[in-house]
């Protein structure tokens, strides 16, 4: 069924795991995250950006979500990913999301506790969950010292301030992961002292993991080595994600890792096959390519069995 992340992320909680959530833009996309999580018998988090939003329009995408759900059986939230206003997030509450991202991490606390309440209070009215944002996300170069990381990472002490006064059900923290596939200059390091006190301070409490894509380098030299051109990319090694989900993170966001492992596949073929033009003989290994990294990071993660 589709539903709310309350009660999944309460048992990813208690079960010391995290649920995956994926970006999704198509129905190749969609149904690789499906095929991966069939396999591994897990509930799963399908989020949508403003941008997947506008790319594949509204109604198709919420469409490709219920077909998911009819189709597979298995707990699925829909949630918006990185709502920037109020109004997005209405829309989205208005259109079926189960669930929606307010990211005022950008503003001043008090304007983003402001704002995400306001969020909060539309949402649960309507059965919607919430999740906010509380620090920036940022890698830590290797030049960045303590009191810049005191400067844009989550303070605990800020953390359940936000958490109490704004009633909100998981909260986003920022701990040294960055988006995309350039997260570390030099060594992969995040805040796990931080991560502990948050954890520790926010008993039973969710908190979400953005820009934790591990930007596995098979998939980069695969890419590299059929015509792509993306050196140096380097992410959150696996053992991280690992040791984060036995903390407070239950909710993982993997974009980047699908985009890259879609246009591996779709490059190799391309590159191996210069005669094929039918879309389907590229899309069906990119569609396959997905479903085989997801069912890889639920295991990782801990999920296989959530369902
Ligand atoms: O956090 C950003 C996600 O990777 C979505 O990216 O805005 O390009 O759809 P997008
Ligand atoms: P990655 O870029 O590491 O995949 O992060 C995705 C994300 O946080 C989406 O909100
Ligand atoms: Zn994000
Ligand atoms: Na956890």
């Amino acid at each position: 069924p589709l539903i709310n992340s309350k009660e999944m992320l309460k048992l990813a909680h208690e079960g010391k795991y995290a649920i995956g959530a994926f970006n999704v833009n198509n129905m190749e996309i969609v149904q690789g995250i499906i095929e991966g999580a069939k396999k591994e018998n897990s509930a799963v988090i399908l989020q949508a950006s403003a941008g997947a939003r506008k790319y594949s329009n509204p109604i198709y995408l919420r469409k490709l979500v219920e077909a998911a759900v009819e189709e597979s059986n298995l707990p699925i939230v829909l949630h918006l990913d990185h709502g920037d206003s109020f109004e997005t997030c209405k829309q989205c509450i208005d259109d079926g999301f189960t669930s929606v991202m307010i990211d005022g991490s950008h503003y001043p606390f008090e304007k983003n506790i402001e704002l995400t309440k306001r969020v909060v209070e539309y949402a649960h009215e309507r059965g919607v969950t919430v999740e906010a944002e509380l620090g920036q996300l940022a890698g830590i170069e290797d030049d960045v010292n303590v009191s810049a990381e005191d400067a844009t990472f989550t303070d605990p002490d800020q953390a359940v301030e936000f958490v109490e006064r704004t009633g909100v059900d998981s909260l986003a923290i920022a701990i040294g992961t960055s988006h995309g596939a350039y997260k570390f200059a030099g060594e992969a390091r995040l805040d796990f002292a931080r991560l502990e006190k948050i954890t520790n301070l926010l008993p039973g409490f969710p908190l979400v993991l953005h820009g934790a894509s591990s930007v596995p380098q098979q998939l980069v030299q695969m890419c590299n080595s059929f015509g792509g051109d993306i050196p140096g990319a380097k992410g959150v090694p696996e053992e991280m994600l690992r040791d984060a989900s036995k903390f407070g993170v239950c909710k993982i966001n993997v974009d980047t890792d699908l985009r890259l492992a879609m246009t591996a596949a779709i490059r190799k073929v391309l590159i191996e096959n210069p005669a094929e033009f039918d879309p389907r003989k590229y899309l069906a290994p990119g569609r396959d390519a997905i479903a085989q990294l997801v069912a890889h990071k639920l295991r990782i993660f801990g999920a296989s069995g959530s369902a």
